[in-house]
Order: structure tokens, then sequence, then C-alpha cells
């Protein structure tokens, strides 16, 4: 089995619980919704991505890393919705994710949300109106190369997982985003 199908065995019903979290698909789904969703997935972003740097086989595997990087979208899209976000977060969190194939599990969730993203978008736009397209610059990341972006990702992600311990730490780093994301969207999303 490839490690890609791996990861989406054992992080699916994470992925059901985020979508439920975000609740997209709610007629009442509102403005304030959408900017709640923007910082449970800023707080999960920034930290993660201070880590990096400290992680130097990540940029091995990844030479386009940098690129990657989305707090500064999501900080971005919140000005746009009116919300002034958290002070940046300079804490160097790699969020228990402390070694690099860790690390690559873990943006296996965050490169995968990309996927998801275009639904999000299509669903948002109806929902909220045209003049929501000035602050879905995080949504709309990588634009026409979304799926070449992913494909980069995927391959070094099984270049990575060749090495059957390497493999083992990037279901882990996977799992433990996952958790991260849903524990912070579900504190973002705390409906009454
Ligand atoms: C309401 C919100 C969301 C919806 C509707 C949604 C929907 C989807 C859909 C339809 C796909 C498959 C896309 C494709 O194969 O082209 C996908 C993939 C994925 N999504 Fe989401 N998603 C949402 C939120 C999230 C969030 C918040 C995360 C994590 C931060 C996430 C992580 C992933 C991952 C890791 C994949 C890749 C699965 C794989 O192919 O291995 N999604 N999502």
């Amino acid at each position: 089995m490839s490690v890609l199908d791996e990861l989406r065995q054992t992080t699916r019903i994470d992925h059901e619980a985020v979508e439920q979290l975000v609740a997209i698909e709610r007629p009442d789904f509102g403005v304030d919704d959408y900017a709640a969703f923007l910082s449970g997935m800023l707080a999960a972003h920034e930290p993660f991505e201070h880590g990096w740097p400290a992680l130097s086989q990540l940029g091995l595997w990844l030479p386009d890393l940098t690129t990657r990087a989305k707090a500064a979208l999501l900080r971005h899209d919140l000005r746009q919705l009116g919300r002034e976000p958290a002070p940046a977060d300079t804490r160097i969190d790699t969020s228990g994710v402390y070694v690099a194939g860790e690390a690559l599990g873990a943006l296996y969730v965050l490169e995968g949300s990309t996927l998801g993203a275009r639904f999000v978008l299509a669903r948002l736009v109806p929902l909220l109106g045209d003049g929501i397209r000035g602050a879905t610059q995080y949504l709309e990341a990588y634009g026409e190369t979304r799926a070449q972006r992913w494909r980069t990702f995927t391959a070094a992600l099984e270049r990575a997982a060749s090495d059957a311990a390497l493999r083992a730490s990037i279901v882990t780093g996977a799992g433990r985003m996952f958790a991260r994301v849903r524990g912070l969207l579900s504190d973002a999303m705390a409906r009454d």
C-alpha cells in the first residue's frame, strides 16, 4: 500500500470530523464562521511554519517548502474581513512534531487541505456573495498549480516513506497534526 493510501485510511475519521466542525454545508454558515475557520487554521499553520527552519531535512525533501507557507495568506484574509488576527505567533512550536518524518506527515494534512479548499470556496461564494473574493487567498493558494503542487508533495512523501522507520514517523505526524487541527477548529468554531 502506498503511504498516501495508508494516510487516507488512518486519517479518514479525522477528516470527517473537521468537515463536520467547519460545517460549510450549514445554511446559516456566515462570515463569522468563515473568520473563525481562518483563525483556527492560522493557529495550526503559524507555529508549525516557524519550526520549519529547525527541520532541515524537510527542505531537502521539498525544495519549494517555503513557498508552501500559508500563515501570511490567512492573516491577509482575516484582515480583509475586518478581523485583526491574533498577534503573530513567533513561538517555534512544531506541535509535538519534532523530527522531519513527523513534520512531513503533518504537512500532508495541511497540503491535503488545499484539495478540499476548492470545494469550500465553491460553496462560500454563493453563500457569502462575490465580495468575499477579496478574502480568499488562503483557499485559493497555488491557483492553477494546485494539482501540480500536490503531485510534487506526494512524490516527496512516497520517496521519504520508502524508509520503513520514516514511514511510521510520517503516519504519526499526520495523526498529530489532524488532532491539533481538530482541537483548534473546535475551539475557534464553537457555536452556541
Ligand atoms: C468543510 C471543510 C472541508 C471540506 C468540504 C473538505 C473536502 C475535501 C475533499 C472533497 C477532498 C478530496 C479532494 C480531491 O481528492 O481532489 C479533501 C482532501 C483532503 N482534505 Fe479536506 N476538506 C475540508 C477541510 C479540511 C481540513 C480543515 C483539513 C486539514 C487541515 C483537510 C485535509 C484534507 C486532506 C489531508 C486531504 C487529502 C486526502 C488525500 O487525498 O490523501 N480538509 N478534502
